[in-house]
């Protein structure tokens, strides 16, 4: 058994989610849920490709190689089913950046890019600071807070002239592992509007009992789809920028490498390819066991909050290590819940910034130890509330 009970040393490291405690949030010693990595260690396999890739003391430009390229054809096809080609992939260096280049590269200025919302805050930001126009197609929230997607809306917004649609697959924050049918439907509709899809799938791998991702390369639209995934959630190693696209049509995929020539945006970071590697080569059973133990993470804290804040409602997790709360019976809107909840000492990402204020987003992605001191100071701080 893998440990994920052991914390990471993170504090003083450069860390976001620890060293900017202070200055973000005004509490140093606040324990943090929010920037989505992970507090515990990555996998021995992964340190160990690392360690050895050190002895050979060189770091110098790289390209991705064969053995590289055909772990993520091996992951991608042995976890998610999709039997892809090797030149379907493009390196990158984060999807965050990588969405801005396809933003920039496959519309123009005042073109319409749809999202569902609440989504990953980012999102928006490379759209609009592209100078594009943001469109919204929200996403329907159920009276036990799982989360649908509003068709009609969709379709009909894709009808009046979208460019781009970015879906967030898993959806962070959400939680939900859309189905077959919801991405098949959404692939064709964009298809039969000409409406290029650009699938976040980062979080693909992280996925509780029972569900299974289908990935929006699978839906049948080959020509007009970009799948954007990486190992850096599953495997704790955003830091070392590593990501692939995933481009299965030639045309697409080309103006998509000439863009970023122009823009000299090199491709790929030597020690991510390491890693990457090693986790898609060696990573099958840490992430299996990893996901064992954030459904053992979510089920603790939707024990605790049931019995001692009831009013605080979980959405349903099926996917993502993002744990989606409704606080509306607080009488607080989100900032001001996350602002004391940062007093009392545990930071959490208002649902504001997604585009719902009434829910915050708890990282549960950290030793069980830690998840249960941080559920102690949440249900404290917001009861107290509650009573006043
Ligand atoms: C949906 C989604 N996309 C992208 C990212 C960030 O990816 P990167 O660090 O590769 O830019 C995150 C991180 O939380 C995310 O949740």
């Amino acid at each position: 058994m893998y440990d994920f009970d052991t914390p990471a040393l993170r504090t003083g490291t450069g860390a976001i989610k620890w060293d900017l405690r202070q200055s973000a949030f005004g509490n140093g010693d606040a324990l943090p849920f929010w920037v989505a990595d992970s507090d515990y260690m990555s996998p021995p396999e992964v340190v160990d490709a690392l360690q050895e890739a050190a002895k050979n003391c060189v770091f110098g430009y790289t390209v991705p190689t064969k053995s590289y390229k055909d772990a993520v054809a091996g992951w991608v096809s042995r976890r998610h089913g999709w039997e892809i080609d090797t030149d379907w992939l493009v390196p990158s260096t984060g999807i965050v950046s990588e969405l801005s280049n396809i933003v920039r590269c496959f519309t123009e200025p005042g073109d319409k890019v749809l999202i569902q919302t609440p989504v990953y805050d980012p999102f928006a930001g490379v759209v609009r600071d592209a100078g594009r126009t943001l469109v919204e197609n929200r996403l329907l929230c159920g009276g036990d807070l799982r989360y649908t997607m509003d068709f009609e809306d969709l379709e009909r917004k894709l009808a009046a002239g979208v460019k781009m649609m970015i879906l967030c697959s898993p959806h962070n924050p959400v939680g939900r592992v859309w189905t077959r049918e919801e991405v098949c439907r959404t692939a064709e509709l964009c298809e039969e509007y000409g409406v290029l899809l650009v699938s976040d799938e980062i979080h693909w791998d992280i996925l509780m009992p029972g569900r299974v991702h289908f990935s929006a390369g699978n839906a049948g639209t080959d020509g007009n789809v970009i799948v954007l995934c990486a190992p850096s959630k599953t495997f704790n190693v955003a830091g070392l920028k590593c990501s692939n696209d995933i481009i299965p049509d030639a045309g697409l995929r080309e103006k998509l490498t000439k863009w970023k020539e122009t823009l000299h945006v090199e491709g790929s970071n030597n020690l991510g390819m390491i890693a990457c590697e090693a986790a898609y080569t060696h990573g099958e059973r840490w992430c299996d066991e990893q996901n064992g133990y954030l459904w053992g993470n979510a089920e603790l804290v939707r024990a605790v909050l049931a019995q001692r804040l009831p009013e605080v409602r979980v959405a349903p997790l099926e996917g993502t290590y993002l744990m989606w709360l409704d606080i509306t019976k607080t009488g607080f809107g989100s900032r001001a819940v996350c602002e004391k909840l940062n007093r009392a000492g545990a930071i959490l990402n208002d649902g504001y910034r997604y585009g719902d204020d009434g829910f915050v987003r708890l990282n549960i992605a950290c030793p069980r130890a830690q998840l249960r001191a941080g559920l102690e100071v949440i249900t404290a701080c917001l009861a107290g509330e509650l009573k006043r």
